[in-house]
């Protein structure tokens, strides 16, 4: 079978590269190992920068987003008791950002891709990319276990397979940046009203807590807890102990309810500093990881499906190979941004026991600035409100 773009994952990074290059009358398939449901249930970040949101909306997908979603126009930090307000709006001149669960983004974008004549191959197996670099890309995959296999011929591929996908494996001559925080964080879901109007991100000598939410009946709630750190050891009522100290003002009570998901994930930044081989181009996770603090890792993969559709648009009007070409280091230019300021907010709320007591009040300096300069406070909200695109 042949077609234009092959697109292997079906996550934030795929489906909007498919969105932006259907409307340009550029086909596509995507080809995805995970099942419609898995990917339409696994519980992610939920914050989209204004122009993610915006860009949904251009899309023709913001019906359901501007319906249920909620925009937040200021986030909370937190030090001790002491919590404060930012006013993300007004610092960066009307900015807001919308608490919209990536599972729900992806539901409405798989929705509207097969509406649209799309074509998504959920759960295919053996996905080949050892034939992506020759002039003429080609991608096999099975069907399903018993199913021969099949051969898509493309003009391109796109990895959009994320952080454990094959894709990065077949960009050759690539260096890597690591770095691996010594914390974890549990996130939990909870039958339970919202219990402040907007995030509270809080720094506590036992450690980072986050208030977040979901829905007015589902809140999403995250304790700083160790490495790998296996469930068994927090029992509910641990948590809620931890997310009452962490979150304790002398005014204002946490909401409690029942916890029906519990979840522990590792924190790490990753870069790759190649981005593409020949006909292969990289996107999103598969590239670059941030640890999940100021929730920047959907709308970074967003910025690369974007950055990669104007090379491809670009290409099939017949006008050169210029932003193909430079596709790397537009992304990698934002990438490094953002990837400063997930490090920058992870070691600031975080209690990282390999510091020594130096570096932790150096932290609480920093808290203490950001929450009384209006430069400081302004330098963090224009970024958590998420920088403009490139061009
Ligand atoms: C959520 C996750 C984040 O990493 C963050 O910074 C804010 C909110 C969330 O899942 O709601």
């Amino acid at each position: 079978t042949r077609t234009q773009v092959v697109i292997v994952g079906a996550g934030p990074a795929g489906l909007f590269l498919a969105h932006l290059l259907h409307r340009q009358g550029i086909e596509s398939v995507i080809l995805d190992t995970r099942s419609r449901e898995d990917i339409e249930q696994t519980i992610r970040a939920g914050v989209l920068e204004q122009w993610t949101a915006d860009l949904m909306r251009d899309l023709g997908l913001g019906g359901r987003m501007d319906r249920e979603a909620h925009f937040h126009s200021g986030i909370s930090l937190q030090h001790g008791r002491e919590r404060c307000h930012l006013d993300l709006e007004e610092l960066t001149g009307g900015k807001r950002v919308t608490v919209y669960p990536q599972h729900e983004v992806l539901r409405d974008l798989i929705a509207g891709h097969l509406d649209h004549g799309g074509r998504i191959l959920f759960g295919v197996q053996d996905v080949d990319l050892s034939r992506v670099t020759a002039d003429r890309p080609q991608v096999s995959f099975r069907q399903s276990a018993d199913a021969a296999p099949e051969t898509l011929v493309g003009d391109f591929v796109a990895g959009c397979d994320g952080s454990q996908g094959h894709s990065r494996q077949h960009i050759e001559g690539r260096t890597e940046y690591h770095k691996l925080y010594p914390f974890g964080w549990l996130g939990i879901l909870v039958e339970a009203p919202r219990s402040y109007h907007e995030l509270v991100y809080a720094r506590h000598e036992r450690g980072f807590a986050l208030l977040s939410t979901r829905s007015d009946t589902v809140q999403r709630m995250y304790i700083q807890c160790g490495v790998g750190e296996d469930l068994a050891a927090y029992p509910d009522e641990r948590i809620w102990q931890e997310l009452r100290e962490r979150l304790a003002t002398d005014s204002w009570q946490l909401r409690e309810g029942r916890i029906f998901q519990k979840g522990v994930v590792g924190l790490r930044s990753f870069v790759s500093d190649r981005m593409q081989r020949g006909p292969l181009f990289i996107a999103g996770d598969a590239a670059h990881i941030v640890p999940p603090t100021g929730a920047k890792g959907l709308n970074l993969a967003v910025a690369d499906a974007v950055y990669l559709f104007r090379g491809l648009e670009q290409h099939y009007a017949g006008q050169g190979r210029a932003r193909l070409d430079a596709y790397t280091d537009t992304c990698l230019r934002r990438v490094w941004r953002a990837e400063r300021f997930s490090w920058y907010m992870t070691t600031l709320l975080h209690v990282n026991p390999e510091e020594n007591a130096f570096e932790q009040r150096i932290h609480m300096a920093d808290l203490e600035y950001v929450t009384s300069s209006r430069a400081a406070a302004t330098a963090l909200a224009e970024n958590y409100v998420g920088l403009p695109l490139d061009g």
